[in-house]
């Protein structure tokens, strides 16, 4: 094996000393303490007044005049990355996997005494999004300037720079923004329905409306709100992949014949049963929703097969060539996934996700896989996931943990809470530029942001631990999502074979 070595590094052979073996570097016990920061991350995200549950102790309260100014609350909801802004595409995005993760596991994250806490942190999100859904067809969708936001180094709870408020409606539409919002409420929506009767049905009135919207008044948020999306989170990959997204969650929240009629009718058109696509992000979902609808096509359901082939197809694509014939994303010496150099561990994680899936559903329909002609099992994916998800924890030819707070780290986390002093320690206000003073140096953060997932390394297995390096050193809310689902399964010891 390439990682080997890394089973020589003093601080990683005393820490899982008896349990190693060759392809398994980790206990479970590990893997519910990955669990377990992989949701205190969006402590660190979280805007508005903190709630009595919030743990991280050493963030305050910020943003909580967010939409004042456009005369309607938009307090809460979360941080994209490392910077203060509010970014309503990825937020939802990061929302709906978190509740597929929830949705899937949830006996796992139970069974780790997880639920509650994973429960907590998509309803600061869906709460946000219910508030931002202020008419039928008008969603606030971004809160902050990027320009003026990007140009300052500030603590959230500090923030100097103008908040203005961003909406789409009939005239400035945004399907992309209001489907994929859609899809995080049908999800969320289940995910709640056996906890909180009233605030399930509430989320999926809302999801109901925003997809209508989403659907009835096409167009493209980036060319609503060109300035101030693009080139941040500018709509690459236009709306019909979140209209299928979005009606593939609604079927399920549902099971509306009316949402199957509609991915039935539009599976080409929209190009749900042809897009063929490397990887699932927070603009591209094609995937996600390709692999969602397969779910219910191994549970029986006919006339969406198209989905299902797609999904087959994509998920052969990320395994190794050993196992699948028509594997065709490359891989780092060390195994990880590599997709791309910036911000590369979103695609690894998604992909984990979507694997550590299919061996769920494969196994429970009893069904195979075949990649190019080859019979590929659930175990085989399982074991793949597993892999990528231990690369991640250290588990690699550097010995290097990419999340923050699990082992060995790099130091210097582009992330402009955990770069400054606290406001638990340093009481008085950083101002915009003064925060560079902080950035600039080669110390280490003074606060850990804990289970941070960082871009990741490089091609070569190494990474450059330098503060402005955000395409490796910077962690988002979409990377850690569907990483909650992972590590749930792993951390009850669940297993696919
Ligand atoms: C590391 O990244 C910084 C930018 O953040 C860059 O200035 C520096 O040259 C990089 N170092 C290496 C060795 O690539």
């Amino acid at each position: 094996m390439a990682y080997r070595n890394v089973y020589l590094l003093p601080l990683l052979a005393l820490a899982w000393s008896s349990a190693v073996s060759m392809t398994l570097a980790f206990r479970t016990g590990d893997y519910a303490s990955a669990l377990d920061k992989t949701i205190l991350f969006y402590d660190l995200q979280r805007s508005g007044r903190l709630p009595g549950w919030h743990r991280l102790r050493w963030r305050g309260n910020s943003g909580l005049q967010d939409g004042r100014s456009n005369g309607v609350d938009l307090t809460g909801g979360y941080y994209d990355a490392g910077d203060n802004m509010k970014f309503g595409l990825p937020m939802a995005y990061s929302m709906t996997m978190l509740a597929w993760s929830i949705n899937e596991f949830t006996p796992e994250l139970r069974r780790t005494d997880q639920l509650g806490k994973a429960l907590n942190t998509l309803r600061w999100g869906t709460d946000y999004f219910l508030k931002a859904h202020t008419k039928p067809n008008e969603l606030w969708v971004q809160v902050g300037s990027p320009w003026s936001d990007h140009d300052c180094w500030q603590r959230p709870e500090d923030m100097t720079t103008p908040r203005p408020a961003f909406k789409i409606d009939t005239n400035r539409r945004g399907s992309d923004v209001a489907a994929e919002t859609a899809a995080a409420l049908a999800a969320a929506s289940i995910s709640f329905r056996g906890i909180d009767r009233a605030y399930s049905a509430r989320l999926l009135r809302s999801a109901q409306q925003l997809f209508n919207f989403a659907d009835q008044y096409r167009g493209k948020y980036s060319d609503s709100l060109a300035g101030v999306v693009c080139p941040f989170y500018c709509s690459y990959s236009g709306f019909n992949d979140e209209l299928v997204w979005g009606a593939a969650w609604l079927l399920q929240a549902t099971g509306n014949r009316w949402y199957y009629q509609y991915l039935t009718r539009n599976a080409y058109s929209l190009g749900g049963a042809s897009m063929v696509k490397r990887s699932l992000n927070w603009d591209d979902k094609y995937v996600g929703a390709q692999v969602l609808i397969a779910q219910s096509v191994m549970r029986g359901r006919g006339g969406l097969n198209g989905y299902k082939d797609r999904a087959d197809q994509f998920i052969c694509s990320v395994l190794p060539r050993w196992i699948s014939p028509s594997s065709s994303v490359g891989r780092t010496k060390g195994g990880l996934l590599f997709f791309d150099g910036n911000i590369n561990m979103q695609y690894v994680a998604s992909s984990t996700f979507l694997l550590v899936n299919y061996a769920k559903h494969l196994t429970a329909s009893r069904q195979a896989l075949y990649c190019g002609g080859k019979k590929v099992t659930a175990g085989q994916l399982y074991g793949e996931a597993r892999r990528q998800a231990d690369y991640i924890l250290g588990a690699n030819p550097r010995g290097m943990s990419y999340m923050i707070g699990f082992g060995r780290n790099p130091i210097r986390v582009h992330h402009r809470a955990a770069s400054l002093p606290s406001v638990r320690s340093h009481r008085w206000n950083i101002q915009c530029k003064q925060g560079f003073d902080w950035f600039n140096t080669w110390n280490a953060n003074p606060n850990q942001a804990t289970g941070a997932i960082i871009g990741g390394p490089d091609w070569s297995d190494n990474i450059n631990d330098s503060r402005g390096n955000y395409a490796q050193m910077e962690p988002t809310t979409y990377t850690n999502a569907p990483m909650v689902g992972v590590f749930a399964a792993f951390a009850a010891g669940t297993r696919y074979y």
